[in-house]
């Protein structure tokens, strides 16, 4: 089993780090296209195996996407994070190219690969990778719900004063202000959300979640990686150990949710073969218009990439 991460900036370099120390893999190989940062990096982490107690090795390279042949998995992180100001949207003309290139590369020496897309804007660039690879779309898909529901996890734990292990919640639509966290699907323990916080708190820590990636640019004058390299490397684990778990990913839908050829939030089951099966939730009325206002404005983007023809 390989798997293999392309760009190694930040989110890039964490995703592999936790990779590795998960402990599941004989290799993880980090791809980067800057002369000397993946191998340097790799290195870097190597060098702690000994102190974290893991086996897996990394091997770091430039550009040499040989090197990621025959992977199961590719995480591809490539592409420029946003500045304070910024959107995610305003990424696209930088980051279509990259991921499109990056694609191309990946596919070429790994025809059967599950692709997993980190780049931002992140369910456009999903959809612009799967244009490109022209696999079925159970084997690519995005990263972004982990990655939210993990925010508002937090936020909520620390509101409730319990541990975040114990926060179960799904987390719907675009990776961006308009995502749709679903209150009446957040438990603590199996105890509905609301039973445990009020109205007035949960609403705030709800508007938190959907600014979660831009409160964290304000802080650092660029964006998160710790919790995004962490979500992605939770799915790799997922897919290459065929867990059959359950996650709010990027997938391109097909009549879920009354929407076609959009590629948005939706909890998925992940395994050996990627979206193993989209869970379609009865969704009331509120929650259905939410998801089709985040959507609309996740198309609006789409409409960007297709006027930049750069994939089609
Ligand atoms: C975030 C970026 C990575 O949400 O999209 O932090």
């Amino acid at each position: 089993m390989k798997v293999s991460v392309i760009g190694a900036g930040n989110v890039g370099a964490t995703c592999t780090n936790v990779v590795a120390q998960k402990d599941f893999l004989k290799e993880v190989v980090l791809v980067d296209i800057k002369e000397g940062i993946a191998e340097g990096k790799g290195l870097d982490m190597w060098e702690t195996a000994p102190i974290n107690q893991f086996g897996t090795k990394i091997k770091g390279v430039t550009n040499d996407y040989e090197a990621t042949a025959n992977s199961d998995v590719v995480i591809i992180t490539s592409g420029i994070p946003r500045k304070p100001g910024m959107s995610r949207d305003d990424l696209i003309s930088t980051n279509a190219g990259i991921v499109k290139d990056v694609t191309e590369k990946v596919m070429k020496h790994s025809p059967n690969t599950i692709i997993v897309v980190v780049a931002n804007p992140l369910d456009v660039m999903t959809y612009c990778s799967y244009l490109t690879a022209k696999i079925d779309s159970s084997r690519v898909f995005g990263m972004a719900g982990i990655l939210d529901t993990a925010r508002y996890r937090a936020f909520l734990a620390e509101e409730i004063n319990v541990s975040p292990k114990d926060i179960q919640a799904v987390l719907m639509g675009g990776h961006g202000d308009t995502m749709v966290p679903l209150p009446r699907y957040t438990t603590v323990s199996g105890i509905p959300v609301r039973e445990l916080v009020p109205e007035d708190r949960l609403q705030s820590i709800i508007e938190r979640t959907k600014k979660g990636g831009g409160e964290i640019v304000n802080f650092m004058g660029t964006s998160a990686w710790y919790a995004p390299g962490a979500a992605a490397a939770q799915m790799a684990e997922a897919i290459i150990k065929d867990e059959q778990r359950i996650f709010p990913c990027c997938a391109l839908l097909n009549g879920e949710y009354g929407m076609n050829n959009i590629y948005l939030g939706v909890p998925v089951k992940l395994g050996r073969n990627g979206i193993e099966k989209i869970i379609e939730l009865d969704l009331n009325e509120e929650e259905q218009n939410r998801l089709n206002e985040s959507a609309e404005s996740v198309r609006e983007v789409m409409g960007v990439l297709d006027n930049m023809e750069v994939v089609s």
